[in-house]
């Protein structure tokens, strides 16, 4: 089983376990209102997680997340990872240790002995008979909420919709915790009220069937027996890991990077957990998950030393349209020497620098249009080199006005073609509309540049423009003095190619179906074509507009 496809599983029961944790905390929360609008939220609550499926699904959700965390700690070849993973992950550790005397009093005492724990008995125990291990339930209440706001927010981030969600679910994620602890203060009360009344705290307890001495002492065993297993089974990883590690050093691999910086790494280690450990700053955006690509190198040297490329990471390559000699650094591990080259910026998943989402790169969906003066080169033959660079700067001036009017960043002048996106804070609908009318007024700018620079032309300027809308990586790449905002992905490539199209077409632009869809503009009365991509399955669904100056725009 891959470790990709364990990561889901775990998922799912995160999952599960997060419904649990959102409930059982809008249970506490009703202690503002009442002991008696807790007690009457719990038989909801009961009603499903001690029916017998809510039972399946609560503990097989505990024991998958559980078991699955302990084999990934194994499998991961080093423990040094990024801040917020290191937080999860010790949380996430140490949350078993730390519940198991609230599980064992309620959950287990009632299985056992049939003793009840409804909110008054619980609240007295916490709140009254013991505040420390109150205090102690409170921080576990923000520990393990804590540790499943981290897990979602890490796995929504690249999401095209979750940073306008993110400060709805951050105001849910404050609030609920809070509330519950509110919940919990004014219960607390409540009962501290109930309690001066003589005969209540006896009355009560009889009524839940509290423990008897040799129950609570049976019900301890229990709970010093689950943590002594949960100790042996934590250092039993630490233990397999060490002998992993022993029997690893016996063959090592060397990584090569540029410069001459060499790695030696025990032979089963990803590159990237070469880099790590060799402290050599490496991107890994989405924390080494196969998600992200920015941690890819090309294999400068020992192609043939690293096993092929998993499915998942096959998929992943394919979308950013990477070389056949482009790999994963975190899915691929070299079993001999190898030299690498890293492709992106390691500050590209630099948390210190700018710090802002376009710096660490995000997918989102957005609108890419690539354009390209035709015919510029053969003409620019027969000019001296200062009237090619005035000829150029007046065009890139005329399409980087028409761009930036639209709504648009102008992402890359190279020669004579410029790349721009659209949308990236308005979004994919907005941004395939702009993308639209600023083709428009880009070729209508060239028109007028032609005019102006007409005697000095031998022929009109003419534009070739691809339009293609969909998922892309987004973030500020570059190095040094050179840091820009761009995009990264299939949807590039595949707006590249349509505007290479466009000189088969012999027309002004090429959209593809998806852009057409998300402006809504009814391109029906244009010729289609379907074209083929360089390593992309499937073909793209295009439509071609011999005259921009007739688009519905
Ligand atoms: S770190 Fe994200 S794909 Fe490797």
């Amino acid at each position: 089983m891959s470790v990709v496809f364990l990561r889901r599983i775990r998922l799912g029961a995160a999952f599960v376990l997060l419904a649990y944790l959102t409930l059982h905390f809008s249970n506490h929360a009703l202690g503002i209102v009442s002991l008696d609008a807790m007690a009457a939220g719990r038989w909801w609550f009961l009603a499903l997680w001690r029916s017998a499926p809510g039972t399946l699904a609560l503990y097989g959700a505990i024991a998958t997340h559980g078991l699955l965390a302990l084999w990934l700690l194994y499998q991961r070849r080093t423990l040094r990872m990024p801040l917020w993973e290191a937080a999860q992950y010790s949380l996430g550790l140490a949350l078993p240790a730390l519940l198991v005397a609230h599980v064992v009093a309620t959950r287990i005492a009632w299985w056992r002995f049939d003793v009840d724990d409804p909110y008054s008995r619980v609240v007295l125990g916490l709140w009254l008979q013991s505040p420390a291990n109150g205090a102690r339930q409170a921080l576990v209440v923000v520990l393990a909420w804590l540790h499943a706001c981290i897990g979602v927010h890490y796995w929504l981030r690249f999401r095209p919709w979750y940073p306008r969600a993110a400060p709805w679910l951050f105001a849910v994620a404050l609030l609920l915790p809070t509330l519950a602890l509110l919940g919990f203060v004014a219960a607390g009360r409540e009962v501290t009220a109930l309690a001066r009344v003589p005969g209540w705290t006896e009355a009560m307890l009889r009524a839940v069937n509290a423990p008897e001495p040799a129950e609570a002492a049976e019900l301890l065993a229990i709970r010093r027996g689950f943590l002594d297993v949960y100790l042996f089974a934590l250092l039993g990883v630490v233990a397999a890991r060490g002998v992993r590690r022993w029997r690893a050093r016996r063959r090592s691999v060397r990584i090569t990077y540029p410069g001459g910086r060499v790695a030696t790494t025990p032979s089963g280690f990803t590159i990237l957990d070469a880099s790590r450990l060799a402290d050599v700053p490496h991107a890994s955006i989405c924390g080494g998950r196969g998600r992200c690509s920015t941690c890819r190198v090309r294999i400068v040297r020992g192609l043939g030393h690293v096993p092929a490329p998993s499915e998942a990471e096959r998929r992943v390559l394919l979308r950013v349209g990477a070389a056949p000699d482009v790999r994963l650094a975190c899915q691929t591990r070299p079993f001999d020497d190898v030299a690498v080259q890293p492709l992106l910026s390691p500050t590209v998943a630099s948390a210190d620098a700018y710090g802002t989402d376009a710096r660490q790169g995000r997918e989102q969906e957005l609108a890419v249009l690539f354009a390209d003066l035709r015919g510029f080169t053969r003409m620019a033959e027969h000019k001296l080199p200062y009237d090619v660079v005035f000829v150029l700067n007046r065009y890139f001036e005329a399409v980087g006005l028409a761009i930036t009017r639209a709504g648009g960043v102008t992402n890359q002048f190279t020669g004579d073609g410029v790349m721009a996106l659209f949308g990236i804070e308005a979004g994919p609908a907005t941004g395939s509309r702009q993308a639209l009318a600023a083709a428009r007024a880009m070729v209508e700018g060239v028109a007028a540049l032609s005019a102006e620079l007409a005697g000095d032309l031998p022929t009109p300027l003419r534009i070739g423009i691809g339009i293609h809308t969909g998922p892309a990586v987004v973030g500020r790449m570059g190095w040094g003095e050179s840091f820009y905002l761009t995009a990264v992905g299939d949807t590039v490539h595949v707006a590249a190619r349509l505007e290479q199209a466009t000189k088969d077409y012999g027309a002004e632009l090429v959209v593809s179906d998806d852009a057409a869809r998300r402006a809504s503009i009814d391109l029906s009365a244009f010729p289609e074509h379907d074209l083929a991509v360089r390593n992309r399955a499937g073909r793209i669904h295009v439509r071609v507009i011999d005259r921009v100056a007739v688009l519905p725009v």
